[in-house]
């Protein structure tokens, strides 16, 4: 499946670049994987929602102010969040609320939940089954199901968890949970002045899964 960036993803070119980074190093399909600073990158997107989208949708953006750096390709990392607050919009007609919240998680292996939430339509128990299926899709518009296979793609990558939890009437809830690499967990460790060395750490595991809930959230 061809790497879609923010910009093919959304259809539009005015899609922000997070802050520079060091230098990033290559991934097996040729995208760039580099220590991303994920509250950099919300702070630009939030900064072009909110120029750009319309008075009726309001946002709540937070992020925790420890909030470590996330070992991953950038693009993608925009791309995903952009595809949710697309769907969350989408969701909308009327306006409403969007929140995108990231947080430090420190049970098990530190990892970073970065959960995108709205009060549209929601979706049905169908819905939320088929929802990350490649080209499934309610809408008559847009690209047409490719949002949340990439979504899950990221995922994936990172050896993280998606949560979908939707009602119908409330609204909709997606949770990623991405652990960090291992270094980046020793590089936190350090950081904090923590005794023990890297190598004594969990590493994440490689493995991935989807979790998709209709349920209130
Ligand atoms: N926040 C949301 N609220 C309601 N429905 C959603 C939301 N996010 C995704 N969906 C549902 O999941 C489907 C697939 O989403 P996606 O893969 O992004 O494709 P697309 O947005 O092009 O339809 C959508 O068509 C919609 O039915
Ligand atoms: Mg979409």
């Amino acid at each position: 499946m061809p790497r879609i960036n923010a910009r093919t993803a959304t259809g539009d070119d005015r899609v922000p670049s997070s802050r520079a980074q060091p230098a990033p190093a290559a991934r097996g399909d040729g995208a760039a994987v580099e220590p991303v600073s994920v509250a950099a990158c919300l702070a630009d997107i939030e900064a072009f929602v909110k120029a750009t989208w319309g008075p009726k949708i309001h946002f709540e953006f937070r992020a925790s102010a420890d909030l470590p750096l996330l070992t991953c390709n950038r693009i993608s990392l925009e791309a995903t969040i952009i595809n949710l607050l697309f769907n969350a919009r989408d969701a909308m007609p009327d306006g409403g609320v969007i929140s995108v919240v990231a947080a430090t998680i420190h049970e098990g292996d530190t990892a970073i939940e970065l959960r995108v939430a709205d009060n549209g339509v929601g979706m049905t128990e169908d819905t939320v089954r088929r929802a990350t299926e490649p080209f499934f899709t309610t809408k008559s518009t847009g690209l047409g199901g490719l949002g949340l296979p990439l979504v899950g793609r990221f995922v994936q990558e990172a050896g993280g968890r998606l949560q979908i939890e939707s009602k119908p009437g409330i609204g909709t809830s997606v949770t990623l949970l991405l652990p960090l690499s291992t270094s980046e967990v020793g590089q936190e460790q350090r950081l904090r002045g923590a005794a023990s060395s890297p190598g004594s750490l969990t590493a994440p595991s490689p493995s991935s899964s989807i979790d998709q809930h209709t349920q209130a959230r």
